[in-house]
């Protein structure tokens, strides 16, 4: 007896109840995805190139990551956009061009060199009339908009990890009811299940991840694309 409920349990392990069924992506079948789902504007892809001269270029999202994004902002109806992290603006200019023509993205970054070359950007296409840019550390600017009791459909949070929870907070609080909120690097390059990387930010995502994972105010979906996306719906009051 006892050997068949060794055995049973064996053939019931976590892998078995859940199976690996996802494919890698290589290199081809990426290449293939991008050419077959992502269309992306023209000064969106001149503005990654631009990026992808300087130092820091891999904080931008990818071009497959910027798709998915812009149709969650269409999907969401969203009018009115926080994000947090703008960088060379390449994610803000997806999601604003993917807003309606009276829609707004506020953006909060701290750094004006970085900013500079999205602002050009956002000119040349027509859209910095929704785009509304905060140069200051995103805590304060959060905070400001919840003083003035602004609302958002959609918040993007991509910046210093280790105020991530706090963002969220923030974000939950200045979202509509049905609202959503879109995590980045929620994979933090793997290290999320590498527990020897122990340093504060890693630490921190991790710690997101578990409270978003146990939040009952919200409904989540992790998505494995890019660094790893984080979605989670503010539910309606029941
Ligand atoms: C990962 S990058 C954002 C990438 C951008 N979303 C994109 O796809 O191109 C992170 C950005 O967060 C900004 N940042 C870091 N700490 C910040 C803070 N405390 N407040 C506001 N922005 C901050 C950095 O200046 C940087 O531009």
């Amino acid at each position: 007896m006892l050997e068949c409920w060794l055995i049973l349990r064996q053939i019931i392990t976590k892998e078995t109840l859940m199976p690996k069924t996802f494919l890698p992506l290589d290199s081809s079948l990426y290449d293939y995805m991008l050419e077959h789902g992502v269309r992306e504007p023209v000064l969106a892809r001149g503005l990654r190139e631009e990026t992808a001269k300087l130092e820091f270029s891999a904080m931008q999202i990818s071009p497959d990551q910027a798709q998915v994004m812009a149709m969650l902002v269409k999907l969401a109806n969203a009018k009115r956009i926080i994000e947090i992290g703008s960088f060379t603006g390449y994610s803000a200019l997806i999601m604003a061009q993917a807003l309606p023509q009276d829609g707004q993205l506020v953006c909060c970054d701290i750094s004006k060199e970085w900013t500079d070359i999205g602002q050009s950007y956002w000119q040349q296409a027509g859209l910095a009339q929704k785009i509304d840019l905060r140069l200051a550390p995103a805590l304060d600017t959060l905070q400001a908009l919840k003083q003035q009791q602004q609302q958002f459909d959609l918040a993007f949070i991509d910046a210093d990890k280790e105020n991530y929870s706090a963002y969220y907070d923030i974000c939950f609080e200045l979202l509509k009811p049905g609202g959503l909120i879109l995590v980045d690097n929620v994979f933090w390059g793997g290290w999320v299940v590498d527990l020897a990387q122990q340093d504060a930010d890693t630490l921190a995502i991790r710690d997101l991840n578990q409270k978003i994972a146990q939040d009952p105010r919200v409904d989540i979906c992790m998505l494995p694309i890019g660094d790893g996306l984080t979605l989670a719906r503010k539910k309606h009051a029941s």
